[in-house]
């Protein structure tokens, strides 16, 4: 057990399985003592059960670490509070939030019914705000704390996730903003991109395909191993004081990789005194903004 989070107390929500549960133990090797929240729901969001979080608080006791369970559901803002009252009855403070529940529920846009929008914004978005609003609340009491965001390469567009890339990219904005509240108070806050094999990854199908394959005995390249537990190292270290310098960023962790993303950036730009007409735009856009452009969704066969 390490101790760079010595005295500090930790919330990680959705931290009864998968990604959050090696965050969780991670955090607690550090020395931090950790509100295991969980609502230990299915996949979808449905049902509730106490078990995941109070299974990892047994591990992290276990381990000799501090520990306390939370079973609210981060979709309210009284669930956001009740974590928060959980680590100040249990342990007297709060200074990291990571804001990792997360549920799925893949539809193509055309099928996508208002309820499996509704519910994977609730989760998601809805979610980083009730537990961060909470803790932004104690934090700028007490002129320090630490934010983490858990985003996904989906932010960036995923077929049949309008739902879950809608609220990952959002959690982008919300973090560099939530950086800009907080700076002034001693609080970073910044988005994690993970990746790892849990239960939000597995695939039955494709894994049933290939183990089809394997028998037939074709050569399958062997899949990369990415553990839940591979990405914590970095969120540990974005939670420790020595990353006071690291605010309102967007990084990403997996076994054997961590990487930092680029802030969006504007790539080209043209500029005229009076405003633009459609004609010119017609004219100019092809040969300028968006020369060479060729529309990827479906790909395009190889130009022979
Ligand atoms: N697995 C990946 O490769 C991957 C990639 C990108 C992003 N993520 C994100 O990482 C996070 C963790 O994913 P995972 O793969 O470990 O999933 P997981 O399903 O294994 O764990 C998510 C946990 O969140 C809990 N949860 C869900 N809704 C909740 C709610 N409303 N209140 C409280 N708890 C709730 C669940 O009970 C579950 O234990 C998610 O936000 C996910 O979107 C995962």
């Amino acid at each position: 057990m390490g101790n760079r989070l010595a005295g500090k107390v930790a919330a990680v929500t959705g931290s009864g399985r998968g990604i959050g549960r090696g965050y969780a133990l991670a955090l607690a090797a550090e020395g931090a003592a950790v509100v295991v929240n969980d609502a230990g729901v299915a996949l979808d969001g449905s049902g509730s059960d106490q078990r995941p979080a109070d299974q990892v608080v047994a591990e992290i006791k276990k381990a000799g670490g501090k520990a306390a369970a939370n079973h609210a559901n981060v979709t309210t803002m009284a669930g956001g509070e009740s974590i928060v009252k959980t680590a100040l009855d249990s342990f007297g403070r709060l200074d990291i939030m990571v804001n990792n529940a997360g549920i799925l529920r893949d539809r193509m846009v055309f099928n996508m019914a208002e309820e499996d929008w509704d519910a994977v914004i609730a989760v998601h978005l809805k979610g980083h705000f009730s537990c961060t609003k909470a803790a932004c609340t104690v934090f700028r009491q007490q002129r320090s704390g630490r934010i983490i965001g858990i985003s996904s390469p989906a932010a960036m567009g995923n077929a049949g996730q309008t739902n879950y890339a809608g609220a990952k990219a959002g959690i982008l904005g919300f973090i560099r903003a939530v950086a800009r509240d907080m700076g002034r108070y001693g609080v970073t806050a910044n988005a994690i991109i993970p990746l790892a094999t849990t239960r939000m990854t597995a695939n039955p199908e494709m894994e049933a395909a290939r183990a089809a394959r394997i028998a037939r005995g074709e050569k399958v390249a062997p899949q990369p191993e990415r553990r839940p537990e591979d990405v914590a190292p970095m969120l540990v270290y974005l939670c420790t004081d020595e990353a006071a310098n690291v605010n309102g960023q967007i990084l990403t962790a997996f076994t054997g990789m961590i990487g930092i993303y680029e802030q969006e950036v504007l790539m080209k730009t043209l500029r005229k005194k009076d405003n633009w007409t459609v004609d010119e735009l017609a004219r100019l856009v092809p040969k300028t903004l968006c020369e060479g452009f060729v529309n990827q969704w479906p790909p395009q066969a190889p130009k022979q």
